[in-house]
């Protein structure tokens, strides 16, 4: 098979388009012959050798896949070949025409949704799924601000924080970017390359601050943040696009009452696989009903991967980019 393979650390210029054996299910597996691959921004971190995990080279980045299983390992019994599914494997691997992975990481799709769509569903909309139902149980009514809203795992906190029945903030560095994040259900938007963020919040929540900030950017935004919240609010510390990995003065948190809750939605999935079940059977229902769906801004082919993978780095996504093998 095809494949974008990692040959060694480094650079993401680097990766090679190139035959690769093809894989094989193993006991309680199934191979699926990938129709789409999800493009998210820890997949050039793991190239870079900066993300949490290293696998050893030569391996496939992505764990991220939608399409139609072709093979069934022994004992597998709740699929048939030709299901259609979507995924993440924790083991990478996607960024090839086939992949094999455990049974657990793999949902079958609704007849409605294309492969593209579900290749953009999981990870980002996962997250942000887990995020604001098990981490910060946000409670209709309160104040959602979502940083990078426009940005894969920001527009999923918005249509979710929309389906939650929350009032949502969005926050993003161009007119463009908020128009996009207003279109997709956000109730309040700020621009935060002009605005004064902090200011801002106070004024959109009535001087209280915010019940529930969504940060998948850090840097400076957390900062400011950090002391906008409210009485009783949590703050979830999802991601650092910005580069930088903020500090935290913590009696912050002790004058104004609000917790900071961390979120590793790859571990949360194979910690509690049912509550991960259950958030992915409500994700389809929501998705039928249209309240969550996935916005594609571009589709790639597999051997343009590199350049997918730079334009998330590069700040330059509006909602998901897709691959196809
Ligand atoms: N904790 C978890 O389980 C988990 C799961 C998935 C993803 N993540 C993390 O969440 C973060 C966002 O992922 P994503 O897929 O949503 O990425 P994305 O689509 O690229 O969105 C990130 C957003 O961050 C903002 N940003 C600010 N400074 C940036 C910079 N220097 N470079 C790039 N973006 C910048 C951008 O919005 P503006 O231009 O509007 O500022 C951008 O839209 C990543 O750090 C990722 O590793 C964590």
């Amino acid at each position: 098979m095809k494949a974008l393979v990692c040959e060694a650390y480094g650079s993401v210029d680097d990766l090679v388009y190139r035959d690769m054996p093809d894989p094989v299910a193993s006991k309680g597996q199934v191979v699926v012959n990938i129709k789409g691959i999800g493009v998210n921004f820890p997949d050039g971190l793991l190239v870079e050798g900066k993300y949490q995990f290293k696998p050893e080279c030569p391996f496939m980045p992505g764990g991220e896949f939608a399409g139609e299983i072709t093979e069934l390992g022994e004992g597998v019994s709740t699929f048939t070949v030709g299901d259609r599914v979507l995924g993440y494997f924790p083991s990478f691997g996607a960024y090839a025409e086939k992949i094999a992975g455990p049974i657990e990481s793999a949902f079958k799709i609704p007849d409605s949704m294309s492969f593209e769509t579900a290749a953009a569903l999981m990870c980002a909309t996962g997250t942000a799924h887990h995020a604001l139902k098990q981490r910060a149980q946000l409670q209709p009514g309160e104040n959602l601000v979502v940083l990078g809203a426009a940005g894969g795992t920001g527009i999923a906190a918005v249509q979710i924080g929309k389906a939650m029945g929350a009032r949502v903030i969005a926050v993003c560095s161009t007119a463009e970017k908020l128009a996009f994040a207003k279109a997709q259900g956000a109730d309040e938007g700020i621009n935060y390359t002009e605005q004064d963020l902090k200011q801002a919040i106070k004024d959109l929540t009535n001087g209280q601050g915010a019940d529930v900030v969504y940060d998948a950017v850090g840097g400076d935004a957390f900062d400011v943040c950090s002391r906008s919240m409210a009485w009783n609010g949590r703050l979830l510390i999802v991601g650092f696009a910005s580069g930088r990995i903020p500090e935290l003065p913590v009696n912050l948190t002790l004058v104004k009452g609000y917790s900071v809750v961390g979120i590793f939605w790859g571990t949360f999935t194979q910690k509690q696989p049912e509550d991960h079940a259950e958030n992915m059977r409500e994700l389809f229902q929501w998705f039928e009903e249209g309240k969550v769906v996935p916005v594609v801004d571009t589709v790639f082919k597999l051997k343009d991967g590199i350049q997918a993978i730079k334009k998330i780095t590069g700040r330059d996504v509006i909602g998901k980019l897709v691959i196809t093998p």
